[in-house]
């Protein structure tokens, strides 16, 4: 019988501001969409859920009443945390400042009386300029100074640092496995990480940066396969497709400039497609669109009654079903990996021209969607989804380039969960 794999908790440390919420939304959805449950345990949340707002004076460690509540709520948090694991949770993050010793050995006792591995992810950043944009970013939006005007809630927030500044102690070695992120990843600090899943999250996070930049991910323009309604193969452009790589090249030059790095798949209709923006691009393969095994170059139709056998089952689990000889959704949200790796790492704008199936599995990173969803997203032909990464989300929106028609959709499971489109 196989051993159970470990429960983990990802346990954050640091003072405010220091964009633990930021890294800890970002580890959950990097590890949702490779297929581990895994939920965030934020106790800012629930300490405003049972205790309303508060200032200052409340975080002070001299005010007796205010420390006591604030355990209560962080025990509340870490029990619902645990039970999470206990009832079929793989991963858990535990978000919460852990700014002393004692508090971290409370919550690794209680982890570890539960068989629950844990890992401290400590933030540490001392430049003035990042904190001051951190709590002018989202500390003076929070929901804790609503109707507050900005200066105001910046000083009080300044004060709150100070209250837990005043006890804070930097995660030790005799305390176990530690990451430490130093000035939003400009230096990193490991201890006794070990393991694959640690190493790739590790990997992940030396990847991350805050600046703000737009991800465009659009389909290649339409093939002669589309327009013939075959899928897979290596078919080149259509006249309309032709049409939508210039009029794509002109938008992007119009929209984005000269600094736009440009990202296709190995096959011929995303090459023509980025041909025609007249500047060097990269071709990954892991780009390339999902692999349909025996049903490469078939109709939905074809597939249907040649082999209605595959195509039922399809149609049943179109997440967990890979094409005989070929691939399903589940293998290639696995391949992508180093895609997300390298586009968490770019700074530059990113144009990727890409196909229906990768762009689905991309978007649902993207916009932190369930996986078993992203088979069922909207991506139609020639359309822009223009991405915009915010502090603890994504902004969508669509530019829609030409009104070419687009072949109806195969007949498969028909709950396609809505989009929300962006005005
Ligand atoms: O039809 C275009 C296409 O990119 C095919 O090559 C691919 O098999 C398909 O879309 C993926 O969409 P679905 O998973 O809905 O069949």
């Amino acid at each position: 019988m196989a051993a159970p794999t470990p429960k983990l908790a990802f346990v954050m440390v640091g003072l405010p501001a220091r964009g633990k919420t930021f890294i800890a939304r970002k580890i959950a959805r990097y590890l949702s969409w490779l297929g581990h449950r895994t939920e965030v345990y934020n106790v800012g949340s629930y300490r405003r859920a049972r205790l309303g707002r508060h200032r200052h004076e409340f975080f002070d460690p001299r005010n007796e009443a205010g420390q006591s509540a604030r355990r209560d709520v962080a025990l509340e948090a870490l029990d619902d945390m645990l039970g999470f694991l206990r009832t079929g949770g793989d991963i858990a993050i535990y978000d919460a400042t852990n700014n002393t010793p004692e508090r971290r050995a409370l919550v690794r006792a209680r982890c570890a009386a539960e068989g629950v591995d844990v890992v401290f992810v400590e933030s540490i950043c001392d430049d003035p300029v990042i904190i001051e944009s951190n709590i002018r970013a989202t500390k003076a939006r929070s929901p804790d100074y609503e109707g507050v005007p900005e200066e105001e809630a910046v000083r009080d927030f300044r004060q709150r640092i100070a209250h837990y500044a005043s006890e804070y102690q930097r995660v030790a070695e005799d305390e176990g496995p530690f990451v430490k992120i130093i000035d939003v990843g400009r230096k990193m600090e490991l201890y006794r990480i070990e393991g694959y899943l640690l190493a790739r999250v590790v990997h992940f996070l030396v990847n991350l940066h805050v600046r703000p930049r737009r991800v465009w991910l659009t389909r290649h323009g339409e093939s002669s396969f589309n327009v013939s309604g075959r899928i897979g193969g290596d078919a080149a452009l259509s006249e309309a497709g032709r049409a939508y790589a210039s009029h794509l090249a002109s938008v992007v030059r119009e929209r984005v400039g000269e600094g736009v790095v440009v990202w296709t798949s190995t096959l011929r209709r995303t090459i023509e497609t980025a041909e025609a923006l007249g500047k060097p691009y990269r071709a990954w393969r892991a780009l390339d669109e999902i692999d349909a095994g025996i049903c490469d170059g078939m109709t939905y139709a074809e597939i249907a009654e040649q082999m209605p056998n595959e195509f039922e089952r399809r149609a049943v689990d179109k997440f967990g079903y890979r094409y005989p000889r070929g691939e399903s959704y589940q293998d290639v949200i696995q391949r992508l990996e180093p895609v997300i790796f390298e586009l968490e790492r770019e700074k530059a704008p990113l144009l990727i021209i890409g196909h229906q199936g990768v762009l689905r599995a991309l978007y649902a990173y993207m916009m932190d969607r369930p996986p078993s969803e992203c088979p069922f997203v909207s991506i139609p032909l020639h359309t822009i989804l223009e991405l915009e990464p915010t502090a603890y989300g994504c902004e969508e929106r669509r530019i829609e380039l030409s009104p070419t028609p687009v072949p109806p959709p195969p007949p498969s499971k028909p709950s396609s969960p809505p989009i929300e489109r962006m005005p």
